[in-house]
């Protein structure tokens, strides 16, 4: 084992869709490779069922790891979940904000307050509050990296359909990130954003499942396929690892090219 993250503690936002036999999602790949990688890791997610039978699997696999239930949209729910983090394993090194919801498909006309709200809620207030209460702990071990999963939908519109709050909370994920690393920076704790392209996980079955979307999609995409979630992980990992030491701020795009047109 090459142990990239061995001695740091990782909390994992939206890890829960990751049994060991079924299909994963980004961050619930990410728990996995931290594991394998020598971390210790908090799965955080408002699905409890799931998480809890991850987490079991994962820690009959590398050892330590903890679930705990987070909404994280909850002020409350994320200082409980920073403080259980620190009293089990005494540090945290690590944050990646995965959590996520599917964008629906509505132009700005046929966006309901209500979806915005709830787009907001998940995506930029949860990052917000996850960053917030991990800085803290991350100053007293003299460091940390933050992770936080936007989208290419977060730098470029989108070609085919429409998720205007999805688009617009993912756009906001990309400049929180920019102005928290600035912050932060001489701390030595780094920020950074990463932006998937299309991956096939629980979330996107509901598309990956309609053979015009994927048609359209695929032929769209240079690589011609989409992103299993490992190959998403694996960027989260180099930025989660002291091998990104001098990378924040930055946006890393793993798209399949799609940008690069
Ligand atoms: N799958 C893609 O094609 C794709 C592309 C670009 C970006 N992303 C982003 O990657 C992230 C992970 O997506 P995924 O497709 O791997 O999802 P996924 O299949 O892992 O599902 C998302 C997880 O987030 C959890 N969650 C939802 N709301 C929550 C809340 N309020 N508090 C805590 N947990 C909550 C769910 O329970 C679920 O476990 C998301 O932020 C998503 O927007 C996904």
């Amino acid at each position: 084992m090459t142990q990239r993250l061995k001695d740091k503690v990782a909390i994992v936002t939206g890890a829960a869709a990751a049994e060991r036999d079924g299909l994963k999602g980004i961050g619930g790949a990410a728990a996995w490779l931290f594991a394998k990688e020598g971390a210790k890791i908090v799965i955080a997610d408002i699905n409890a069922e799931q998480g809890q039978r991850t987490t079991a699997q994962i820690q009959e696999t590398y050892g330590d790891a903890l679930f705990v239930r987070l909404d994280v949209s909850s002020e409350d729910e994320w200082k409980q979940a920073v403080q259980t983090t620190v009293d089990r394993f005494g540090r945290l090194d690590v944050l990646v904000n995965s959590a996520g919801l599917t964008g629906g498909g509505s132009d700005v006309e046929t966006t309901s307050l209500e979806h915005w709200n709830r787009m907001m809620d998940v995506h930029v207030k949860g990052t917000f509050l996850g960053t917030k209460y991990a800085i803290a702990e991350m100053r007293k071990v003299a460091g940390g990296s933050i992770v936080n999963v936007s989208s290419m939908h977060g730098i470029v519109g989108i070609k085919y359909g429409a998720a205007t709050a999805y688009q617009a909370a993912k756009g906001a994920i990309r400049i929180f990130t920019k102005a928290a690393a600035i912050q932060y920076a001489k701390e030595n704790i780094r920020v950074n954003s990463i932006h998937p392209g299309n991956t096939n996980t629980p979330m996107a079955v509901p598309y990956m499942t309609d053979k015009d979307w994927t048609k359209l999609w695929i032929d769209e995409t240079p690589l011609g396929r989409f992103a299993h979630s490992d190959e998403i992980a694996y960027p989260i990992l180099y930025l989660a690892s002291d091998e990104s030491s001098y990378v924040t701020g930055a946006e890393l795009v793993v798209d399949g090219g799609i940008n690069a047109v």
